[in-house]
């Protein structure tokens, strides 16, 4: 089946946060959102199909995971990543984000330290802080054009804070960056001299470009897998995150069953009737579509980034290896956050995540969400070219 990504879907009637909340985040309806990260796309055929048909039993009770729930979940890693999870290691979560909040919950005490490695995503702060802990940046290293991992100072804010987990966003939002082997390696190693946990985010595992692999990071070796947690989901890669599904996945026994603990004792076990059908569609049915939203994210990209290239010089992208999400470093203009949050506002009416919301080395930059049809990432891009012509005569 050939999908069609060209195609304008209208959202004004989806509830949706990133058409409906402009006003609310931006001040102002009349702008092209291209900020929170969901999809203009619709999901494969395969989930729809599946949501409409558990739709129409008319019952809506609570849910029991089945055998072939999992068994989609598995077969999923297996061929995409060479990773061989099993079934006993998953512990079910409405979401990442607020299982990255319970895992906090679960293995720390107020005023214990965290590592984060800024500019990261943004919630990966709220969550530490809503939890009484401290967040300890490592930050990543911009090295042409490219984010790095700096170590030594991660040994140095390791030694120095007793720090009792690192949240890694692998592939990383919003850099792009799909770490390599050696590069997790790295990370690993440091962490388990440490005794500190690693929390991997691999909620963009699935979206990357030509020439670069997701490595799980549990899948580097078994200490490693011990020593991690990692959270995934396919909201992202089918564009369910409404449906609220998301799987921890956690090989060391007994930090599973106090994270299971936790989540009972917040009664969250069960999963939204929905979410469970269309996981398992995604995952056995959806791999076609995913490998044509590629290409076609690809060729989003490849338009960006010659774009700015010719047209918009004072821009500059930081090309990303995997993910939706771009990162545009618009130092160049000269403006301060509040001028340039205004510039793309007011002058160009775009509505972008701020570099500053990602923390320390965000000012100046913006990210673009480029998952839409190619005509309103053109509309969107046209935009800020207008805009800054217009002010930087
Ligand atoms: C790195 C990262 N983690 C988690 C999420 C959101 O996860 P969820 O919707 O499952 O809470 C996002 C969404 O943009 C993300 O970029």
């Amino acid at each position: 089946m050939k999908y069609n990504f060209d195609t304008i879907i209208d959202r004004s009637n989806n509830y949706s946060s990133k058409w409906d909340e402009l006003e609310v985040m931006f001040g102002s309806k009349d702008l092209l959102p291209m900020w929170v990260a969901d999809m203009d796309f619709k999901s494969p055929q395969p989930v729809i199909d599946a949501i409409v048909k558990r739709a129409e039993q008319g019952i809506f009770g609570y849910t029991s995971r089945p055998d072939t729930y999992h068994e989609a979940i598995i077969n999923w890693f297996a061929k995409r990543y060479q990773w061989e999870v099993k079934e006993d290691w998953f512990v079910y979560s409405p979401g990442v984000v607020p299982a990255l909040s319970f895992i906090i919950n679960t293995f720390t005490k107020p005023g214990d330290k965290i590592i984060v490695q800024p500019p990261v995503y943004y919630p990966f702060f709220q969550v530490i802080e809503n939890n009484g802990c401290q967040v300890v940046t490592n930050p990543l290293k911009l090295l042409n054009q490219q984010y790095v991992m700096d170590y030594e100072d991660l040994e140095a804010k390791l030694k120095e804070s007793q720090a009792k987990l690192l949240l890694l966003s692998s592939p990383h939002n919003p850099g792009g960056r799909v770490w390599h082997k050696e590069e997790l390696r790295k990370l690993g190693k440091i962490c388990l001299r440490h005794g500190v946990l690693v929390i991997s985010d691999e909620i963009h595992g699935d979206l990357i470009f030509k020439g670069n692999k997701h490595i799980p990071f549990a899948s580097i070796t078994e200490e490693f897998a011990q020593n991690s947690i990692t959270c995934t989901a396919p909201s992202k890669t089918f564009n369910l995150a409404g449906l609220q599904t998301s799987n921890i996945i956690i090989p060391n026994q007994t930090l599973r069953e106090k994270f299971a603990s936790t989540m009972t004792n917040f009664h969250l076990k069960r999963n939204n009737a929905f979410g469970l059908v269309a996981l398992e569609a995604a995952y056995k049915y959806g791999e076609e579509w995913l490998e044509q939203l590629i290409a076609y994210l690809e060729g989003n990209l490849d338009y960006l980034v010659e774009y700015f290239a010719k047209r918009i010089k004072q821009i500059k992208v930081i090309k990303p290896e995997g993910t939706y999400l771009v990162w545009l470093d618009c130092r160049e203009l000269g403006l301060t956050t509040q001028e340039l949050n205004d510039f793309m506002i007011k002058e160009a009416q775009v509505a972008l995540d701020s570099g500053v919301w990602f923390g320390q080395g965000g000012q100046g930059f913006m990210r673009i969400n480029i998952a839409c049809p190619r005509a309103l990432l053109e509309e969107g891009i046209k935009r800020i070219e207008k805009a800054v012509k217009l002010h930087f005569k």
